[in-house]
């Protein structure tokens, strides 16, 4: 299906408007700035607002509803929508659709911090569990059946699980039987599936949508070719309230939606329809080529999946063998010009493009140049800290509805041991808390954020003086 009806919409109107009197104020760039206009001039007449002919987001009938039932066909699911706040968005709102005050969720511990937002908003109460970890990459995973198992022999009466599938790192473990246990139950399976857009293309892996999922959320500009916050939702069942749904929506997106974002969504889902059999496999082949040139360096290697997951070939990970961190790592590619994705402290990620790349010559010698540099470093014996471990099944010391009416102070972070966290402390990316709001602190957890500031992390949550907010009591 070669059409793009938001796009052709708004294409149509650029045709028939003389004259912008509404908004945006750039009045479709006839007034800007000078010295950016030229960067800017042929997507200014795109960015206008719900102008008859352009329908609307929150009440689509026309070229939006048209366009997002192209991409409900493409992913063959019952409903789908775009998204203009990215996953972020998605999660707020599948969450606030299907979890109301005091209901209990079974939630994967290493996910994104919008989860935990959602959850505070809808007042539910969580119960977190612990995923599995890659011992190589140092990261964790996806959450195993027994810790399902075992959470659900203390909290009988759950309302759904949410999980986050596939990991940042692009490892993704097959989630039917946790679906069928947590429908088993009367619960929804909400998945976060941000960094698997693509999922379900003809070499990708799967997506959640067709492992058991009620309702899955995608970033599509994290892996399609679609402007930053462009997202997708998917609505696979009967167990989500579409009016709880879209009421959710639009409580937490923008009135005035950003066509040009709207539109990358309905071009990315375009260009998904127009990718042939002979070109996916190409982006298969080229990723695992790129794979084997770096893994056949003296000093870097791939990380390798883990048993019982599979790896979306857009992700690759790489770590070295010599005495440097990921941070240290990523700041070399940088200085090449090459700027990765994330690093944490012993990996650094790559996410490739869901194209063709044209010539790799040039990225290999990169990659062999770095190798050279790397070898004049020396080998590392083993990595200095072990993995941070949480309680396989935990739960918040305090409920969010309680966590309303007490006071808060900052404290330095040093200090904050058995302190409960008032905010999340969250090396940003990959956005995984690790310490969520409502949590009690532990040594372990200030250890490790000291360990991961060591090697060069990025915080949100701790200020440049090193302190925190906590609730003030103990
Ligand atoms: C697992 C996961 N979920 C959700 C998000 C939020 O996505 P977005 O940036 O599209 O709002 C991210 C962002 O990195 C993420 O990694």
């Amino acid at each position: 299906m070669n059409r793009a009806p938001l796009f052709e919409a708004l294409i149509q109107h650029t045709k028939k408007s003389k004259w912008s009197f509404h908004v945006p104020g750039h009045k479709s760039g006839q007034i800007f700035e000078k010295n950016a206009f030229s960067f800017f001039q042929s997507v200014l007449p795109l960015d206008v607002t719900e102008l008859t002919g352009l329908d609307d987001l929150h009440h689509p009938e026309g070229a939006i509803q048209e366009a997002q039932e192209l991409l409900g066909s493409l992913y063959k699911v019952k409903n789908s929508y775009f998204l203009v706040g990215g996953s972020t968005s998605g999660n707020l709102a599948m969450i606030l659709a299907s979890f109301g005050h005091g209901d209990v969720v079974l939630v994967q511990r290493n996910c994104h911090k919008s989860v935990l937002n959602g959850l505070e908003l809808s007042g539910a109460y969580p119960v977190f569990l612990s995923p599995e970890m890659d011992v190589e990459g140092g990261f964790p995973l996806g959450v195993n059946v027994d810790t399902v198992e075992k959470a659900l022999e203390v909290h009988l009466d759950i309302k759904g699980i949410i999980l986050t599938n596939p990991t940042y790192y692009g490892m993704q473990q097959d989630i039917q039987e946790i679906s069928d246990i947590v429908h088993r139950k009367g619960g929804v399976v909400l998945v976060d599936e941000a960094h698997g857009a693509h999922f379900g293309l003809k070499e990708m892996p799967k997506s959640a949508i067709h492992k058991g999922a009620d309702i899955v959320v995608q970033s599509a500009h994290k892996t399609l070719p679609a402007l930053t916050m462009g997202a997708f939702l998917h609505v696979n069942s009967d167990r989500i309230d579409k009016y709880r749904l879209s009421h959710a929506l639009q409580m937490i997106q923008s009135s005035s939606p950003s066509y040009l974002i709207m539109a990358s969504l309905d071009l990315s889902r375009m260009y998904m329809e127009k990718l042939t059999a002979h070109e996916l496999g190409t982006i298969a082949h080229q990723s695992e080529r790129f794979r084997m040139d770096i893994d056949n360096l003296e000093c870097l290697q791939t990380v390798k999946t883990p048993k019982g997951y599979v790896l979306d070939p857009l992700k690759v990970t790489v770590q070295t063998d010599r005495d440097i961190s990921g941070y240290e790592l990523q700041h070399m590619f940088e200085e090449e010009g090459l700027f990765s994705e994330l690093a944490d402290e012993r990996n650094v990620l790559f996410i490739l493009p869901l194209g063709m790349m044209d010539d790799l010559t040039q990225l290999k010698e990169v990659f062999s140049k770095i190798s050279y540099k790397l070898s004049l470093y020396k080998i590392r014996k083993t990595y200095s800290k072990p993995l941070l471990l949480f309680p396989s099944v935990s739960t918040l010391s305090v409920s969010y509805n309680d966590m309303k009416k007490m006071s808060v102070k900052e404290l330095s972070i040093q200090k904050a041991d058995g302190f409960i966290a008032a905010e999340a402390i969250i090396p940003y990316p990959p956005g995984i808390p690790l310490i969520a709001k409502g949590e009690k602190i532990t040594s372990a957890c200030i250890c490790h954020y000291f360990f991961l500031k060591e090697k060069g992390a990025r915080f949100q949550g701790v200020n440049e003086l090193e302190e925190m907010y906590v609730f003030d009591i103990r």
